[in-house]
């Protein structure tokens, strides 16, 4: 590897990444369909490029997947790279410092939407395969590159790609790079992620919204008979209540609740700076890893009804919607809590309500056995570089394709360069620009090391 790659080209590469990270690639948003389609474009571009003879725009119902392949390197093994180059949407958008959308560097950190999650982490895999070519432009190894635009919105084009097209997905190992150290200096490699169910819950109970003098006392209220309905599904002590949910989860095994237990880990500071709180919530009688990680939960995103503007207005509200969501953990699929959970909704509305379950998008829980050899390989690059192997943890937050990504049976690494408090989804989203450094260095590294094993069959 061109170790002075990074040193040499700092700036070019911070500038290029900004330009990747001024595209507003929301996904979840219609109006920003065409900057979807300009990303994927700039990735086109880039992987161009860097010599890759084959570049290819995959369209269709969705927005556009970005494949590419680098030049063929017979008898070495092939890795095939998963990112997505679709971000969150910024609001509250008066809370970030600086324009999400205008990559500011503060205190050696990188400023913007989408520096972690996820334009960041594949412009670092971009930089690294980058470095790790020959005078000649050639990779030691074959790559494949896939990068879909539907991760953040619950796309469904990326999964029936793969359906459609499981060859793919043909590789020695997949390699994932949407996470984070586990901590300053100290890189993860996830056991699991959790997968999610994702719902809206619409209740009427009127025709028409109502003066809240003259039916006052008579007519239901459509949030009042939401917000009981919702206190129903999940109690004060953060215990669901979808029938058998608990009993179906598989528990961590016991070599991992030790390997959690050794995990260097300060409930004070976890719970001031990271998660901003004056306490934690959820079932007490688990650390906070098990409820993070192996434990479902259910979250309310947001509710819609009633009269939300300046002022005041006296309105009985028919109608009102709450957008949920639960994790999932190993043993909950998708199919079966999106049905339990349309069940447990109707079972606890009144008989005056009408309650509609719609369900959005989902993704079954993932689980990787992390004894396979490219592991190995991984960890040598992490000790190399940042003078670690990567501790085994899990993630709570969910990457919907990644089950499919494994179909062909390669393993697959999830694992990335960004750090706990990156603030995915939030405002002030950033990268450490030392991460990213060393994490070009890391998996430049990895690919290097990869390459120099014999590929299975
Ligand atoms: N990069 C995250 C997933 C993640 C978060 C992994 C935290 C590890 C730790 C990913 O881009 C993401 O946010 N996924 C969504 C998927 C959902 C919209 C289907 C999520 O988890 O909410
Ligand atoms: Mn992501």
């Amino acid at each position: 590897m061109d170790t002075e790659f990074v040193t040499r080209e700092q700036s070019r590469l911070l500038q290029e990444l900004t330009e990747f990270l001024a595209i507003p690639s929301i996904s979840a948003l219609p109006q920003h369909a065409a900057d979807c389609r300009r990303a994927a474009d700039w990735l086109m571009a880039d992987l161009r490029r860097l010599g890759c003879p084959v570049v290819t725009l995959i369209e269709g119902e969705g927005h556009p997947i970005v494949w590419a392949e680098g030049p063929e390197v017979p008898g070495a093994p092939t890795l095939l790279i998963y990112g997505h180059y679709d971000v969150q949407p910024v609001d509250p958008v008066d809370e970030w410092h600086t324009p999400p959308f205008e990559a500011t560097v503060r205190d050696g950190k990188l400023f913007a939407r989408g520096t972690a999650d996820d334009k960041g982490q594949v412009f670092c895999l971009l930089r690294a395969y980058e470095a790790i070519r020959d005078g000649d432009g050639r990779p030691p190894l074959n790559v494949r590159f896939i990068f879909e635009g539907e991760e953040e919105c619950g796309g469904h084009f990326l999964d029936a790609l793969l359906t459609r097209e499981p060859e793919r997905t043909k590789a020695d190992a997949v390699l994932v790079c949407d996470m984070s150290y586990y901590a300053p200096g100290i890189p993860g490699v996830y056991t699991a992620l959790r997968g999610l169910c994702y719902a809206e819950i619409n209740v009427r109970t009127l025709q028409r919204d109502l003066h809240s003098g003259t039916y006052g006392g008579v007519a239901p209220n459509a949030i009042e008979t939401l917000i009981r309905v919702l206190a129903e599904l999940k109690d004060e002590d953060g215990r669901i209540h979808l029938p058998k949910l608990y009993k179906s989860v598989v528990p961590p095994t016991k070599a991992e609740r030790r390997d959690w237990k050794r995990l260097p880990f300060k409930k004070r500071e976890y719970l001031k700076e990271e998660v901003t709180a004056l306490a934690l919530t959820g079932l007490k009688k688990y650390s906070v890893f098990e409820r993070t990680w192996a434990l479902p939960t259910f979250e309310i995103h947001g509710i819609k009804g009633g009269f939300v503007g300046d002022g005041a207005k006296t309105v009985i509200p028919a109608s009102a919607t709450a957008k949920v969501s639960l994790r999932l953990v190993p043993g909950l699929s998708f199919q079966r809590v999106a049905r339990d959970l349309e069940r447990a909704v109707r079972a606890v509305a009144p008989k005056y309500a009408e309650v509609s379950v719609k369900v959005l998008h989902g993704a079954d829980p993932v689980q990787v056995d992390t004894g396979h050899p490219a592991f190995a390989v991984l960890d040598e690059a992490f000790r190399e570089i940042v003078g670690k192997p990567a501790v085994r943890v899990r993630a709570g937050g969910s990457i919907p394709i990644v089950p499919r990504l494994g179909t062909a049976g390669a393993p697959v690494l999830l694992t990335g360069i960004g750090l706990p408090d990156d603030g995915l989804h939030s405002p002030n989203e950033k990268l450490d620009l030392r991460q990213l450094w060393e994490g070009i260095a890391v998996f430049g590294r990895f690919m290097e090391r990869f390459a120099a094993v014999r590929p299975a069959g």
